[in-house]
């Protein structure tokens, strides 16, 4: 695959979609071609997972089976549009992949260990790993104060002890693979974090040039 790959992710109310918004303006003005996508979602399929995950309240399930939603979304949204958007040597940017359902699934619902998510979602994913993953770092206390007044999803509604289990477990993931992390302290003014965001994908965009060359 020749394109880049970036991820974004964090705990709730990160300003992870702010973030994402304010790249994909700063790639339009500088005419680079790139391609947004969410998860879960991105597909016809995936939009309808997310909203069976998310929003659907008439439906409950049992962690395994949430598991395996969020990777079938995954798997479609990688096979239909990453993987060939990446074959064709183009920037993607996914709002959420694999470091979610370690941190979600696998760390604070324990339905498997994070090692185990980790290396399932990659036998799916031909082993696809994120050049660059942007981790806008929140505490999930503080996160509760900014979604105080807001409409909250199914896992938004977890409570504080979960959520501080999704922190744990993208720790986790950080540790393991510093490489391709970027920790980004989410208090900070939008602006900064916007900075701080470009500086990083300017310097993977170079890395990436001269490795071609
Ligand atoms: P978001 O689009 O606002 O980030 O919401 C997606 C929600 O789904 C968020 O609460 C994190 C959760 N999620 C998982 O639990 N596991 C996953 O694998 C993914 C992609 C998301």
């Amino acid at each position: 695959m020749k394109g880049i790959f970036i991820t974004f992710e964090g705990g709730e109310a990160c300003g992870k979609t702010t973030q994402l918004k304010l790249l994909q303006q700063y790639f339009k003005e500088k005419g680079t071609d790139a391609l947004f996508v969410r998860e879960p979602g991105g597909t016809a399929l995936g939009e309808s997972v997310r909203h069976l995950l998310l929003t659907n309240e008439d439906i409950q399930m049992c962690g395994k089976t949430e598991l395996l939603l969020f990777m079938a979304s995954r798997t479609e949204l990688y096979e239909k549009t990453i993987k060939p958007a990446l074959d064709a040597g183009r920037i993607v940017v996914a709002d959420r992949y694999y470091d979610s359902t370690v941190a979600y699934q696998g760390s604070a619902r324990g339905v498997m260990d994070m090692e185990d998510v980790l290396s399932l979602n990659l036998k799916f994913l031909d082993g696809l790993k994120p050049d660059l993953t942007v981790y806008l770092k929140i505490a999930p206390k503080e996160a509760f104060l900014r979604k105080e007044n807001m409409p909250l999803d199914k896992m938004e509604r977890e409570g504080l002890t979960f959520h501080q289990k999704v922190a744990d477990g993208y720790d986790y993931m950080v540790q393991k693979h510093p490489d391709r992390f970027i920790v980004i302290d989410a208090t900070q003014s939008i602006e900064d974090i916007h900075k701080q965001i470009v500086t990083a994908v300017e310097k993977l965009a170079t890395k990436s040039q001269e490795s071609e060359n």
